[in-house]
């Protein structure tokens, strides 16, 4: 057994929730007329009803005693300090700092990185406003009508996902992103732009990543052959930490822009990363991206715990995977953003969560016993509704569910949002009430149903309702809220892991299949020495390779 699940907090937690597994979510609001003011609250914008979740004053109680007892707050307070809470690679997880404002001191082992964060800052939005503006200058003297971003993982969720989220707000160049090493996507993105006006940003942490190599050298070698070796400079600047490797593939350093391993990759939007952002929707509103993201920051390392957006998100996770899993039988969560501008959020969300505490190894080195992160999927609503929310509502499983729904739009069809609204708020009271045996036979019979037919129909028109969900409104999808939202739920995945005891900021589970896919190549390629297991050595040889 290990500590945590032995500790007292932990023992309390699983002892409540067993019996408040046996009521119902709808009876807590029963016995407590002010539960949606008080199991709500509201920061940097963001608010966040977490009343229909099977949680009462008690659970939260108890859930802040965990907190309390992984020293939650301690954690924070090292995050901020900029201390090396990554410690499989020895590194910070300071993110925060890349959305500080310009008179804070951000300090890593004593040395303030605001001059070097905000320094690379303003040459991002500096170039990003030349190109917007049409000043920097194709090799064939033409503007730049289009960017194409290659990059993968946290090197292309989050910049795609923002310029997607606030296509409404973009009015500069148009913004592509190529990330599979399938050349079927470099492909259909090259396809229709023309050399002379555009524009390539590599952008890898390491710059050695074989998909953004491969991409990278593609359309350098599509590039070249239309304007010359000498166009390269014009047409292709990189983001990286590694201005050697940025030199070996031949980018010049004027045209660098750099960011620094104490960034994640799924934390890194916030830094040069975001170029293809700046470029999209202007160096203003990237700042204002950047700042909403700060508010959330301020608030998550300010507010007390019991009304701490990430925190209580952070715990809510927790209570439904380690707590009430046991009924719920549930090995994911759902996400489910009412905003066909967020398209993109889930999978960015997938990397943030899944690649940050997808681990069974705790920070002493020991498995765990305990369950850590659930799969993470979704999609936007309505449409995921007419795909799984059949399974939300009737499978055996309960998966708790977070909706996301900003509430004005930035389209002028009204009526629509409303029924948008309609459709999130219906959904998530849907979870929870269900339709009890005798409603539905009271609805049959008010059909005119009867007798056999009656009873043949019934069962399967009951929801057992009683199945969780959070609710985020934002009044509106621009840079700000889009920021604080992001950090919102990167503050959460933190906190999970404080409570699991893992580090969040390392990613070695992707190591093996990269080094294997090396190998492969290598057997590919007719190299004898290399063992491969039979199945895969079979499947090779039937790939014709
Ligand atoms: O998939 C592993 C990973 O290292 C991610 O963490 C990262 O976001 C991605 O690869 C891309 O890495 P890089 O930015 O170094 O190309």
């Amino acid at each position: 057994m290990s500590s945590l699940t032995e500790s007292p907090a932990w023992i309390a937690l699983r002892k409540h929730a067993a019996q408040l597994a046996e009521g119902n979510i709808s009876d807590l609001f029963g016995a407590d007329a002010q539960r949606p003011q008080r199991f709500s609250a509201e920061a940097a914008g963001i608010y966040l009803d977490y009343s229909k979740q099977q949680a009462d004053e008690q659970a939260l109680k108890l859930l802040l005693v965990l907190a309390e007892q992984q020293n939650l707050s301690g954690w924070i307070g090292r995050m901020f300090a900029g201390e090396a809470i990554n410690q499989t690679e020895n590194r910070a997880a300071f993110h925060v700092a890349l959305r500080a404002p310009r008179d804070a001191a951000m300090r890593i082992g004593g040395r303030d990185v605001g001059p070097q964060v905000h320094g690379v800052l303003d040459r991002v939005c500096a170039f990003a406003e030349q190109v917007r503006s049409g000043n920097w200058l194709g090799a064939s003297g033409c503007a730049i009508t289009d960017v194409v971003n290659i990059g993968i993982g946290g090197s292309d969720l989050g910049p795609r996902m923002v310029c997607r989220a606030l296509t409404g707000h973009a009015d500069g160049p148009r913004v592509h992103f190529v990330a599979n090493v399938d050349g079927a996507q470099l492909t259909a993105v090259l396809h229709g732009l023309e050399p002379a006006t555009t524009l390539f940003i590599v952008t890898s942490k390491m710059f050695t990543t074989l998909e953004t190599m491969a991409n990278a050298g593609a359309a350098r070698r599509w590039l070249v052959a239309a304007l010359g070796e000498g166009a390269v400079g014009r047409h292709f600047v990189a983001v990286s930490t590694s201005s050697k490797e940025v030199a070996k593939f031949g980018i010049d350093a004027a045209n660098m822009f750099e960011f620094w391993d104490w960034v994640g990759g799924r934390y890194s939007l916030w830094s040069a990363v975001g170029l293809s952002i700046a470029v999209a929707i202007g160096a203003a509103r990237f700042r204002e991206l950047l700042a909403g993201a700060h508010a959330m920051d301020a608030h998550f390392r300010s507010a007390p715990l019991e009304k701490n957006l990430p925190v209580l998100l952070g715990l809510l996770a927790v209570w439904n995977r380690n707590c009430l899993g046991a009924r719920f039988g549930a090995r994911s969560q759902v996400v489910a953003p009412y905003a066909q501008d967020l398209e993109f959020f889930v999978p960015w969300l997938q990397q943030l969560e899944m690649e940050s505490n997808g681990k069974s190894i705790d920070r002493q080195g020991q498995a765990v016993d305990y369950a850590t992160t659930p799969a993470l999927w979704g999609d936007v609503g309505t449409n995921g509704q007419h795909a799984f929310f059949q399974m939300l509502h009737q499978g055996p499983a309960i998966h708790p569910v977070d909706f996301i729904l900003p509430l004005r739009a930035a389209h002028a069809l009204e009526e629509q949002q409303r029924m948008l609204i309609a459709n999130c708020l219906a959904q998530s009271a849907a979870l929870m009430l269900g339709k009890t045996p005798q409603q539905v036979r009271t609805e049959l019979q008010g059909k005119g149903l009867e007798g056999e037919t009656l009873e043949a129909a019934l069962p399967h028109r009951v929801f057992s309702g009683n199945r969780p969900s959070n609710t985020l409104l934002l009044p509106q999808l621009d840079p700000h809220h889009l920021g604080a939202l992001l950090a919102l739920y990167e503050h959460r995945t933190f906190v999970q892991s404080v409570i699991w005891n893992i580090n969040a900021f390392d990613q070695w589970g992707v190591e093996l299949g990269k080094q294997l896919a090396q190998s492969v190549l290598a057997a590919m390629a007719g190299d004898a020495g290399v063992s491969l297991d039979p199945s895969t050595r079979t499947l090779l040889a039937r790939s014709g390779q």
